[in-house]
């Protein structure tokens, strides 16, 4: 989720004015047609923050296209805006900045659409108080509960519900109270800690920023009264220090900085420090920032911090306090909002980008789904677009994180699909899950490199992949004999085999198949350990896991192989007559029949092995070793 850094500060500076107040962070949300552009038009038109070359050609533009008659069309300013995200280039949520006396403000508009479920959230993610407009004619409606309960996922805790185009319900009271009444009952749940409802027309300029004469029954502010004196808690100053390393800064070798903004908190030289996910302790020796040294800095600041102690960090490593250690974790619970057209399904691994880390992570249950026509959490086994659901994470490595609600900046992540490397949800941590955080390794004398140095040979993982009867075990068996001729240590791990013991309690369900390749992997890195050649021979259909066991093996040991038969070639070889039971549905979860069967886009080695026989097979992988100077 991306907003402008620093908006606040640069609302606040470009504006020229003498409030300390940070300006306030709002967007305006709702259904499409509720009238969210027309209300940020009509507040910039009567604050006369509209350029005048603006006002003229918005004129012009009203009377050509304008859906208001003679009347200006406010919407249109906002939608210039809107044309130039289309281009693509920025970010698909539309910033503007204003001022009063008082205070000043950063917009965030976002398109109410149901595909634009993303851009809600990506505004959301860096407001502190979401304007809901509703259309007095309709009521509320599902984008509407929609968009609140994804501002109080988001750590929004003010609402002001705009009951706008009251003119065309006669500014009956009758009608605002019902509307009121019925989102109280809904919002009751939503954690907000004030909510106010007000009775405006955008169009017409009634309660936005002056009292209407109109609503003679409503004694509440304006809208634009209510924004200027609202206190909202924005501070991330407030929570304990965390700063996610960007990047090493080493020049040369006397120098070693952590490069990154400060995500919360404040810090100052002589501070203690601990790093995660190692643990290590030091104290911050110095910190730069664009200005050069300073003495501390706080959230929002760009800086290098240099330790006292030489220490290996990494980026994506975080920088904390001591005092109020961030869980650490490889499995979490969290609330996503799914944007993606392709369903979120247990088992899938998408790729997480948490805290500038990236790492595969595995749905590993969906808990329940938020119904939102009023049925509070219902059941769910996926999440559709736009839905909003609890689902558990399985990451590949230990993180840090926060609860969003204990620290948003440190608590909040996206999911990317990694074949179309599309933001596919916004995620909220609830909690860390599970067993990790308190694990501790302890350092083992004997190293892997010990262990390898007695076999004389490096250690490596042979990862066969293809469709049932491609040849994946054929191929192994032949490589396996001749390296055991030339005194190379291997074991074989095999699907039909593995699958008679350590995983007997798994089917062929994606969700099963996932888990199979996890312990699989889990098992071919503690062989790698102990110094051998593991050849491993499974379908292992997903792009996905394959990668996740590629990064669970050290650098330059994971070699996959591609063994790549045509689906006819293998159903014409059928040695275990399956396919003939899978075309006509006797077995279910067929891998190229009912299943999909993911090709691997660069394995290191791809053999079309349909073309040649299995012995010049195998010793073309027995050449990729000795060229990868496995022996
Ligand atoms: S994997 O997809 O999880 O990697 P694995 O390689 O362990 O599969 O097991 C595949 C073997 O199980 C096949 O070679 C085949 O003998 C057998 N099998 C039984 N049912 C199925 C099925 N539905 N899909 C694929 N293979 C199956």
């Amino acid at each position: 989720m991306h907003a402008p850094d620093n908006a606040s500060s640069s609302a606040g500076q470009t504006l020229g004015r003498t409030d300390s107040r940070p300006a306030l962070r709002f967007l305006t949300c709702g259904s499409v047609d509720d009238g969210k552009s027309t209300l940020i038009g009509r507040l910039l038109y009567e604050q006369n923050l509209i350029l005048d070359d603006d006002f003229a050609s918005l004129k012009s533009e009203s009377r050509k296209f304008g859906a208001v008659g003679s009347d200006i069309d406010f919407a249109l300013l906002l939608d210039g805006l809107e044309a130039e995200r289309e281009q693509g280039i920025t970010i698909d949520v539309a910033y503007c900045y204003f001022a009063t006396p008082t205070r000043a403000f950063v917009v965030a508009d976002t398109p109410g659409h149901e595909q634009y479920t993303r851009n809600m959230a990506t505004g959301a993610s860096n407001c502190e108080l979401a304007v809901l407009l509703v259309d007095a004619r309709k009521g509320l409606r599902t984008q509407t509960r929609r968009h609140a309960i994804i501002a109080s996922l988001l750590g929004i805790r003010h609402i002001v519900l705009a009951v706008n185009k009251i003119d065309l319900v006669d500014y009956s009271q009758v009608v605002f109270e019902a509307i009121t009444a019925e989102f109280a009952g809904f919002a009751s749940e939503l954690g907000f800690k004030e909510f106010i409802a007000i009775p405006i027309s955008a169009r017409y300029g009634d309660n936005v920023s002056s009292v209407s004469g109109n609503t003679s029954w409503y004694n509440g502010p304006h809208l634009l009264r209510y924004l200027e004196t609202v206190e909202v808690e924005n501070d991330s100053r407030q929570y304990p220090f965390r700063l996610a390393v960007q990047w090493v800064n080493r020049p040369d070798l006397d120098f070693r900085g952590y490069a990154g903004t400060v995500c919360s908190g404040r810090v100052r030289v002589g501070d203690e420090l601990v790093v995660l996910p190692a643990g290590h302790v030091s104290q911050v020796k110095s910190i730069i920032s664009s200005a050069g040294a300073v003495a501390e800095a706080e959230a929002g600041d760009a800086i290098t911090i240099v330790l006292e102690d030489e220490i290996d960090i990494a980026r994506g490593d975080m920088l904390v306090a001591p005092r109020d250690l961030p869980p650490v974790a490889d499995q979490l619970s969290a609330h996503v909002v799914w944007m993606s057209p392709m369903p979120l399904l247990p088992g899938h691994s998408y790729l997480m980008k948490i805290n500038k880390k990236t790492l595969l992570a595995t749905v590993t249950e969906v808990k329940h789904r938020i119904d939102l026509d009023g049925a509070g959490e219902v059941n769910a086994n996926i999440l559709e677009l736009n839905e909003i659901g609890a689902c558990d994470f399985s990451i590949a490595r230990p993180v840090p994180f926060d609860a969003y609600v204990d620290n948003p900046s440190t608590g909040a992540f996206i999911l990317i699909d990694h074949t179309t490397n599309e933001t596919v949800a916004a995620g909220m941590v609830d909690l860390a899950l599970g067993r990790t955080t308190n694990i501790h390794r302890r350092p083992i004398t004997i190293s892997k490199v010990e262990r390898s140095r007695l076999m004389n040979h490096k250690a490596a993982v042979m990862w066969f992949t293809g469709l049932s009867g491609a040849g994946k075990s054929t191929i192994a068996n032949l490589v396996e004999a001749d390296l055991h001729a030339r005194g190379i240590h291997t074991i074989m791990l095999d699907g039909d085999h593995v699958r008679y013991g350590l995983n007997k309690d798994l089917s062929f369900t994606p969700a099963d198949r996932v888990e199979n390749m996890r312990r699989v992997g889990e098992v071919a890195k503690l062989m790698t350990e102990a110094g051998l050649v593991v050849l491993c021979a499974f379908i292992s259909p997903f792009r996905a896991e394959r990668q996740m066991v590629r990064e669970l093996i050290a650098e330059g040991e994971f070699i996959e192989i591609f063994v790549d038969t045509p689906i006819e070639v293998c159903a014409a070889r059928d040695p275990k007559g399956l396919y003939r039971r899978a075309y006509p549905g006797e077995i279910k979860d067929f891998t190229g029949v009912d299943q999909r069967y993911e090709a691997p886009e660069r394995p290191e080695l791809h053999l079309l092995a349909a073309q040649d026989n299995a012995r010049t097979l195998a010793d073309r992988v027995v050449e990729q070793l000795v060229r990868r100077n496995i022996f």
